[in-house]
């Protein structure tokens, strides 16, 4: 079983923690500046699932996409563990952002004119050298086919995006994003172009492998409802993690005794 510990040459290093420490973005578009974050402080532990709310507007996938370094802050840092990552050089970003984190978006995001094996296939292409791939493709095209099988898409391995269903698609980018093993999955608002079974479903997948994997999951979403499914929920209101929501035991805590090192806290009853 996975732990999210990750196996280097020089042995196991701890599990991530991410952390914003007092992040600020400014857009600034047309001589208009948009003022978005106003000092972010947050952490995510290891292990947690997360998600993060507030109104349209309010900076969710800023924030997300500047703890994946999407993007950078323009002052503050983000952390991983005790490495500082907002100001890696592009190169090593990159090596980071590919073999440590795993991305799903709302609108999945997935190659058209790709399978779903192909699409699930890509970050481990992107990861190979040219020369190395004739080497790996074997091994990663097995690896691929298991993760379909894994989120419930055995049947659709050769299907192309427009031939699945929103929940469908989905589903392969989840098994893409965790194609190379990534410690943390940053998904936005993943249920947002969804019904609410298969909105249901993916969260129900999601949990599964921060349970069965010790998956790392910070989620944006809108739908409250799947929010409180979550081990702890913060609010962004006016460029700042809201302060008036105070720490209580986590959603989880009465169906199931957290880990030792989980959770240290939770935001109850927002929304
Ligand atoms: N690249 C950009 N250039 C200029 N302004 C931007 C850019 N990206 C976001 N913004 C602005 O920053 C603000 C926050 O955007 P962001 O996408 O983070 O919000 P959000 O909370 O994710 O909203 P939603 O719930 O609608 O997805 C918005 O006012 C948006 O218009
Ligand atoms: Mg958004």
């Amino acid at each position: 079983m996975q732990t999210g510990y990750i196996e280097t040459t020089s042995g196991v290093v701890p599990p991530p923690i991410l952390r914003a420490e007092n992040v600020r973005k400014t857009y600034r578009r047309n001589g208009i500046s948009t003022e978005v974050l106003k000092g972010v402080d947050f952490s995510v532990n290891h292990g947690e699932f997360v998600s993060i709310v507030g109104a349209s507007g309010s900076g969710k996938s800023t924030l997300l996409h500047l703890m994946g370094t999407l993007d950078s802050p323009d002052a503050g840092a983000i952390w991983l563990g005790d490495r500082r990552i907002d100001n890696l050089p592009g190169r090593e970003r990159d090596k980071l952002r590919n073999g440590r984190f795993g991305f799903i978006f709302q609108f999945y995001h997935l190659l058209p004119e790709l399978t779903a094996v192909e699409n699930v296939l890509a970050p481990e292409l992107v990861a190979s050298s040219v020369w190395q791939w004739p080497f790996r493709k074997k091994a990663a095209t097995r690896r691929a086919e298991e993760l379909l099988e894994r989120v419930g898409l055995g049947h659709r391995k050769h299907h192309r995006p427009r031939e699945m269903s929103g929940g469908e698609m989905q589903r392969t980018a989840i098994a893409r994003a965790i194609m190379t093993r990534p410690g943390i999955l940053f998904a936005d608002e993943p249920t947002g172009n969804l019904d609410e079974a298969a909105g249901a479903e993916i969260m129900a997948l999601l949990r599964e492998l921060n349970r069965a994997d010790g998956l790392t999951v910070l989620m944006v979403t809108h739908n409250m409802e799947m929010a409180n499914t979550t081990d702890r929920i913060v609010r962004l209101a006016s460029g700042r993690i809201d302060p008036t929501r105070q720490p209580v035991q986590p959603v989880h805590s009465l169906s199931r005794p957290p880990e030792s090192g989980r959770m240290e806290y939770a935001y109850r009853g927002v929304g």
